[in-house]
C-alpha cells in the first residue's frame, strides 16, 4: 500500500457464469489460459488456431500457457489469414483436413485464439470435428469478447451471405485477457465500443452512464493497462447472457439485441462492407433511436444521448451523406428480420429500457418514417 509498491494490488478478475461454461475476464489472463483449458477440456492434443495479426503477439503465451499446465498433451499451431472473406467453408475444410493430417483424435481440444472471424471460424471446425471436439475461446478484439464469444453460435460465410452455414457449439471456457486490447488496431477498438454502448441502452441505464464516463478514457490510452476494461467486459457478457437466457422463457426479447442492426446491417452492406460492423450500428443505433422519438416510443433526447456517447469514442452517427436512403431502405427488406413484408425495428423506450412491444420487443416502422430519419 505504500508508494514504494512494496504491495501490489492483485489484477482484478471477474468470472461471469453462463449457462455450461464460465467467461473469467482479467488482465494478463492468456497466461492462465492453458490451466484454464486443462481444467476444462483436458485433452492430448491442444489445436491452436488464430490469425496472422495475432499469431506474432500471444500465440507464443497461449502455448507455453498450455504447456505448462499440459505436460503430456500435443500442441499444434493451425495458422489461418486474418479477415472476414477468410470465413469461409473452404478455410473450414483446409482447418479440418490438417487436424485430420495431423492425427488429431476425439481428444482434441481446439483453442481459438483471435477476434470474431477466428472464433467464429475455429469454433464450427471444433462443432464437426469428428462430430464435435470442445473449443475454448480466447477473443482478441472489443467485439469478440463482448458478443461474439457469448452464445454458442459458430459458422462461416457463404456467397450468399454471411454466417449463413454454422452450428450451436457452446465452448468449454471463454477467457478474455484485456490486455491484448492493447495491440488492437484503434479503428477496431472503437468499432467494439458500438457494441457496448448497445448493452447500455437496451438493458442498464447506470451501464450506460458508466461507458459515458470511461469509454473516452479508454480508446484515448493505448487499450492495455486500464481495469476499466475488466468491469466493461464482464458487465457486457453479463447482459448479453442474460438476455438469450431470458429469451429461452419469453420469446423474442432476444431482438433487443437487434437495436441498430436493422439499420445498420443496411447501411454496413450499401457501404459495400468498407464500414465496419460497429461503425454501421452506431449509425444504426442513432438514426433508429431518433424513430422511435418520432414514434412517440422513445423520450426525447434518446438518441441526441446515444449520439453523444458514441462520438465520444470516435464513432461518427450521422447517415453518410453519400449513401442513397432509398438504397438502404431497400436493404432492410432483404434483411432476415424482415418478416411477412414489414420490417421489423427493435427500439427503445429510453435508455436502458427497449419498448416490449406487448411481448414482440419489436415494431413494424412505415417508410416515410425511415426515410424521414435518414434525412
Ligand atoms: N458468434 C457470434 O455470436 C458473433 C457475434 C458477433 C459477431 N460475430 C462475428 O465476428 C466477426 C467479427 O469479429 P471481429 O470484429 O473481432 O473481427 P476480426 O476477427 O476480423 O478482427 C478484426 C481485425 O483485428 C485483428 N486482431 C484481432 N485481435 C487483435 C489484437 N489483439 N491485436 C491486433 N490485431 C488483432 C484481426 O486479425 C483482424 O484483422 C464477424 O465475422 C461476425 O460475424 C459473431
Ligand atoms: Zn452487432
Amino acid at each position: 500500500m505504500t508508494a514504494s509498491g512494496a504491495s501490489i494490488a492483485p489484477a482484478p478478475e471477474r468470472i461471469v457464469p453462463l449457462p455450461g461454461y464460465e467467461v473469467t475476464i482479467g488482465r494478463g489472463t492468456l497466461l492462465r489460459a492453458g490451466a484454464i483449458a486443462a481444467a476444462t477440456a483436458r485433452a492430448h492434443h491442444y489445436a491452436l488456431v488464430t490469425d496472422a495479426n495475432v499469431a506474432p503477439h500471444y500465440a507464443q503465451r497461449v502455448r507455453a500457457s498450455l504447456a505448462l499446465a499440459a505436460p503430456d498433451a500435443r500442441i499444434s499451431l493451425l495458422l489461418v489469414p486474418a479477415g472476414e472473406e477468410h470465413k469461409t467453408r473452404e478455410l473450414w475444410g483446409h482447418l479440418t483436413d490438417e487436424l485430420l493430417a495431423n492425427g488429431a483424435g476425439r481428444d482434441t481440444t481446439v483453442v481459438a485464439l483471435g477476434g470474431g472471424v477466428v472464433g467464429d471460424l475455429a469454433g464450427f471446425v471444433a462443432a464437426t470435428y469428428m462430430r464435435g471436439v470442445p473449443v475454448v475461446q480466447l477473443p482478441t478484439t472489443l467485439l469478440a469478447m463482448v458478443d461474439a464469444s457469448v452464445g454458442g453460435k459458430t459458422g462461416v460465410d457463404t456467397p450468399a451471405g454471411k454466417n449463413l452455414v454454422g452450428a450451436f457449439h457452446p465452448p468449454a471456457a471463454v477467457v478474455v485477457d484485456v490486455d491484448t486490447l492493447g495491440s488492437l488496431p484503434l479503428r477496431e477498438l472503437r468499432a467494439g465500443f458500438a457494441e457496448v454502448v448497445k448493452h447500455g441502452v437496451v438493458a442498464d441505464a447506470r451501464y450506460f452512464a458508466e461507458v459515458e464516463a470511461v469509454a473516452p478514457r479508454l480508446v484515448a490510452g493505448d487499450g492495455t493497462g486500464d481495469a476499466a476494461f475488466v468491469d466493461i467486459v464482464a458487465r457486457s457478457v453479463e447482459i448479453k447472457a442474460s438476455v438469450v437466457a431470458a429469451d429461452e422463457r419469453e420469446h423474442g426479447q432476444r431482438r433487443i439485441l437487434n437495436f441498430g442492426h436493422t439499420l445498420g446491417h443496411a447501411i454496413e452492406l450499401v457501404s459495400g462492407y468498407r464500414l465496419l460492423h460497429g461503425e454501421a450500428v452506431a449509425i444504426g443505433m442513432t438514426l433508429e433511436a431518433t424513430i422511435a422519438e418520432r414514434m412517440g416510443i422513445a423520450e426525447r433526447g434518446t438518441s441526441a444521448r446515444i449520439a453523444a456517447a458514441l462520438e465520444a469514442v470516435g464513432l461518427a452517427t450521422t447517415f453518410p451523406h453519400r449513401m442513397e436512403p432509398r438504397d438502404v431502405l431497400e436493404a432492410t427488406r432483404a434483411d432476415k428480420k424482415a418478416r411477412g413484408g414489414a420490417v421489423q425495428y427493435a427500439l427503445p423506450e429510453r435508455i436502458g429500457a427497449m419498448s416490449p412491444q406487448d411481448g414482440r420487443w419489436s415494431v413494424a416502422v412505415r417508410d416515410e418514417d425511415v426515410l424521414a430519419a435518414l434525412d
